[in-house]
């Protein structure tokens, strides 16, 4: 098995929301959404039995896809995928619309109103086939990529996305024969290169927004 192969599969960067049982605003990031028919129009959504979204998604059958840009700000990704609904508000600073009783932000290219019509399970996610309801453009901006997070935002694959490999949140070589020292992100799991010893205290994580007392040198 060469795990390289999988880099060479395509996605976006989206963000799922629902609300719960209870009414609670929930959402998590995604790269697995995919439009599988077109009469009607259904989509299908990968998620992690462990993510709070999902257990929303299975209560109320119903979710908004929003589709993310090269420019989204980085207190999206942060927020939605790198913490869980359980115990945060994530909507709390985010600004959103309530669009058919789903919260829909600001900061995303266009959004998908789905009505949930069958799940299918495997050991780990929860496949959602839903028809889309109502869907409409919100912001101008390029729809960012998977591969344009890893190699632009030098983002990293958290456990509960399903493109997660064991051992791909690891620290760097040393480059160009220099001695480097590797930063880690503790909430997102980005890793900073410098020759530096220490991190500017005023340095915030290009991917989550973290500060730098959040990250932990590496070596
Ligand atoms: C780039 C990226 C892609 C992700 N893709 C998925 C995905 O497709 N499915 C999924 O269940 N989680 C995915 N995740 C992980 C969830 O967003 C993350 O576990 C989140 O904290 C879950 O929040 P929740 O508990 O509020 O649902 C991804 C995260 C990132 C940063």
């Amino acid at each position: 098995m060469n795990p390289e192969a999988y880099y060479n599969l395509s996605y976006g960067i989206y963000l799922i929301t629902a609300i719960d049982n209870d009414g609670k605003k929930v959402g998590c990031i995604a790269n697995c959404a995919i439009q599988v028919t077109s009469n009607p129009s259904q989509l299908l959504i990968s998620l992690n039995h462990d993510n709070y979204t999902c257990v929303a998604v299975r209560e109320t059958k119903k979710l908004a896809v929003m589709v993310l840009g090269e420019n989204v700000g980085a207190d999206i990704i942060g927020t939605f995928g790198y913490k869980s609904s359980r115990n945060t508000d994530k909507f709390a600073s985010i600004p959103y619309k309530n669009i058919k009783g789903l919260p829909v932000i600001n900061d995303a290219i266009c959004y998908f109103i789905i009505n949930v019509k069958n799940e299918f399970e495997t050991n780990t996610h929860t496949l959602f086939v839903g028809e889309v309801e109502e869907c409409d453009l919100i912001k101008k901006d390029i729809p960012m990529t998977y591969s344009y997070y890893h190699k632009v935002k030098k983002g990293l694959s958290p456990k509960n996305a399903p493109t997660y490999q064991k051992g791909n949140d690891k620290g760097m070589e040393k480059t160009n024969g220099k001695t480097m020292h590797h930063f880690k992100c503790l909430l997102c799991g980005y890793i900073y290169e410098t020759e530096d010893e220490e991190l500017p205290s005023d340095f915030t994580c290009p991917v989550c927004g973290a500060p730098a007392d959040q990250f932990e040198k590496i070596d």
